[in-house]
């Protein structure tokens, strides 16, 4: 709990408010705490009512049926989220309205209208059947942030087949483990992806993972690079592989919207936990649907003229709830970038923003810092007077970078909302009402209505500082962890009774405000993405020269936590500055380039309890160069000091 403490400290100093200026206030969906109020009344009446501006081919039957830990929301109910997502507006007039804008990083551009998307993934759809794809068949997707990201996910929900999308920065290995976990039939990817002016290698990547595969039996691949009649030169496995636009050209647009049940899987979503073992996440439809439109709408006050710039990745759930789903289900204009923010150089979204006219800005506190770190001259260099709200997601947000964001970007006119969810959650679950709430720098502030949280200590006792809860089932809960229920009661259930075991820590203020402070459990928050440190632990042991390895994170200026490897190594092996390059880039050729330790620290023995636990606290104290808490549990001490000596010396 280091880390928590610190930032408990900082927190306890921030006392400014920023409440929501009247010109926003003025136009603003929600402008009170009523909305709150009624909710509070009765949560289940104000999700039917969100449900009901859906369309559904069936109305359900009940809104939820609650057998902890197992939830059934709008039950009985029909809908199909893609029909959601696209048909819904063309039907309603909307056809001819901008839905994506999309640049690549070289600056190519397209735009689809409502009318022009809901045909290709209509088109798509088609194709995924004529492959085999059935109603209930998983469907792997491994892409850049290209327009078919999108259209393959809204494909796949459409011919009601539940899609897994893996990260393009995963390996071969990552890529095939989840594959293999969710046995998926088809593998979309593309030839490659745009990252600071160098092609990703996403095909040659799922050749080698698709190779211990045995339940893909096609992998659709999208030509990124050359134009369609020339596509790049990647080899194309005979009868198992098939070009995307192949496959579109020979099929008309006709594919109907299949109606699905609301509890239908949507889709799955591997994220890590504290085994080395990623999760399954399962998200279904009507519930999961009826949480992102409510949210998109109300948390980024979205209207019809906005444009709505999310800067995260489809891989992860920010894309899936705040790219794809949410947004198009409001019918909004969606702008998706595929490449990095320096690349042509730091004033890349600046430009994007100007040049689209970006009006909601989504982002999360690690790339503020990158941009803080880079110098305010690079969005002053830009028009960014659209701008009229901003948002943040991933991790706590230090009031600094909350400040200077405000300032820098907002030009001190646009509110900010500071949104906490989860993989888990599948929607915003605590976050400001950009019309109604005062927001303060580091709060996610309070729930959003019809959710109730709590924090908790261990006996389930509400306290001011302790562990976050959710206290009712909510519509887009994940409904279980895929292929193991047990892991998802053990996990997320077994703590209270019946109440949801967030994993992060959280401090409340008088005024009811949330402050969430950071994991409690074995799971690093490096630059807003989750990684396990026994998935990184189990990577190092995979390598030869490896004894025995502990991860822990400890602070880090941009990326909020950065990975520590403290290792030891089998007799006859040394320590030397080659063998940690070695160490970190066999992590990042097993898991991927996010997973990279930052540094290898080569200890003789690792700290251990009298029963052989593993004491991270005193490793995280050490790679954060803080004085160092109670040893007197520590089988042998004197380990900790030759550690301790060995890590400075090794750090200049
Ligand atoms: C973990 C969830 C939700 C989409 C992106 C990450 C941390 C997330 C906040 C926030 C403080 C936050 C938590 C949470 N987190 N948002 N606004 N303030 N912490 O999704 O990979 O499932 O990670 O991210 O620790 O448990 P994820």
């Amino acid at each position: 709990m280091t880390s928590l403490e610190g930032r408990l400290d900082d927190l306890l100093r921030e006392d400014r408010a920023f409440p929501p200026p009247e010109t926003f206030r003025e136009s603003a969906h929600v402008t009170d705490d009523r909305p709150r109020e009624s909710a509070e009344s009765d949560p289940v009446a104000y999700w039917e009512r969100w449900a009901g501006e859906l369309h559904w081919f069936r109305r359900w039957d009940t809104v939820l049926i609650w057998e902890p830990p197992h939830a059934r929301w709008f039950d009985g109910g029909r809908l199909n989220a893609a029909f959601n997502c696209l048909d819904r507006h063309v039907d309603g007039g909307k056809g001819g309205k901008t839905a994506l804008i999309w640049e690549g990083e070289p600056g190519d551009t397209r735009r689809y209208t409502y009318a022009e998307l809901r045909d290709e993934v209509a088109r798509f759809g088609q194709a995924l059947l004529d492959l085999g794809v059935r109603r209930g068949d998983r469907v792997a997707i491994y892409l850049p942030m290209i327009p078919e990201a999108a259209i393959a996910m809204l494909a796949c929900a459409r011919i009601g087949a539940p899609h897994s999308v893996i990260f393009g920065g995963f390996s071969p290995d990552s890529l095939a483990d989840r594959i293999n976990d969710a046995s998926a039939r088809v593998l979309v990817t593309a030839d490659g992806g745009y990252r600071r002016g160098g092609l990703v290698p996403l095909k040659a990547n799922a050749d080698a993972a698709v190779a211990s595969c045995p339940t893909i039996e096609h992998v659709v691949v999208v030509a990124r690079e050359g134009r369609p009649a020339e596509p790049n030169n990647v080899a194309m496995a005979p009868g198992r592989d098939v070009w995307y636009h192949d496959l579109v050209a020979r099929v008309g647009a006709g594919c109907e919207a299949v109606p699905m049940e609301a509890e239908d899987l949507l889709f799955i979503l591997y994220t890590s936990g504290t085994t080395g073992k990623p999760k399954g996440v399962v998200h279904t439809t009507g519930g999961y649907l009826t949480q992102v439109y409510a949210t998109t709408r109300w948390v980024f006050d979205l209207k019809e003229e906005d444009v709505y710039w999310c800067t995260a990745d489809v891989g992860w759930i920010t894309g899936h709830s705040y790219i794809v789903y949410g947004p198009l289900a409001n019918g909004a204009t969606i702008l998706m970038y595929e490449g990095a923010p320096d690349h042509p150089d730091r004033g890349r979204f600046w430009e994007l923003c100007e040049k689209y006219g970006v009006t909601i800005f989504y982002t999360a506190p690690t790339a503020i810092r990158a941009f803080m770190k880079w110098g305010e001259e690079w969005p002053a260099g830009s028009d960014l007077t659209r701008l009229r709200l901003l948002g943040t997601v991933g991790e706590p947000i230090n009031p600094e970078a909350w400040i200077w964001y405000h300032r820098n970007i907002g030009g001190g006119r646009c509110p900010i909302v500071d949104t906490w969810w989860q993989t888990e959650t599948g929607a915003i679950m605590i976050t400001p009402l950009p019309g109604a709430t005062d927001a303060r720098p580091g709060s996610a502030t309070l729930p959003f209505p019809g959710i109730e949280a709590a924090i908790l200590d261990d006996s389930g006792s509400e306290v001011d500082a302790g562990y976050l809860a959710i206290t009712l089932p909510w519509p887009s809960m994940l409904r279980t962890v895929y292929g193991d229920d047990a892991r998802y009661r053990d996990t997320y259930w077994s703590k209270w009774d019946g109440v949801y075991f967030a994993g992060d820590g959280a401090k409340r203020g008088a005024d009811g405000y949330f402050w969430v402070l950071g994991r409690v459990d074995d799971v690093l928050n490096v630059a807003g993405h989750r990684i396990g440190t026994m998935e990184v632990e189990s990577a190092l042991v995979d390598h030869g020269a490896v004894a025995e390895a502990a991860v822990v994170g400890r602070v880090h200026e941009v990326k909020g936590e950065a990975i520590a490897a403290f290792v030891t190594l089998k007799e006859g092996r040394k320590g030397s500055a080659q063998l940690e390059i070695e160490l970190r880039a066999h992590v990042a050729t097993k898991i991927g380039p996010i997973a990279r330790p930052e540094e290898v620290i080569f200890a003789a023995d690792l700290p251990k309890t009298r029963s052989g636990k593993i004491m991270r606290r005193l490793l995280r104290d050490i790679a954060d160069g803080k004085a160092l808490g109670d040893t007197t549990t520590l089988a042998d001490p004197a380990v900790v000091e030759t550690l301790k000596e060995r890590y400075s010396g090794q750090e200049g």
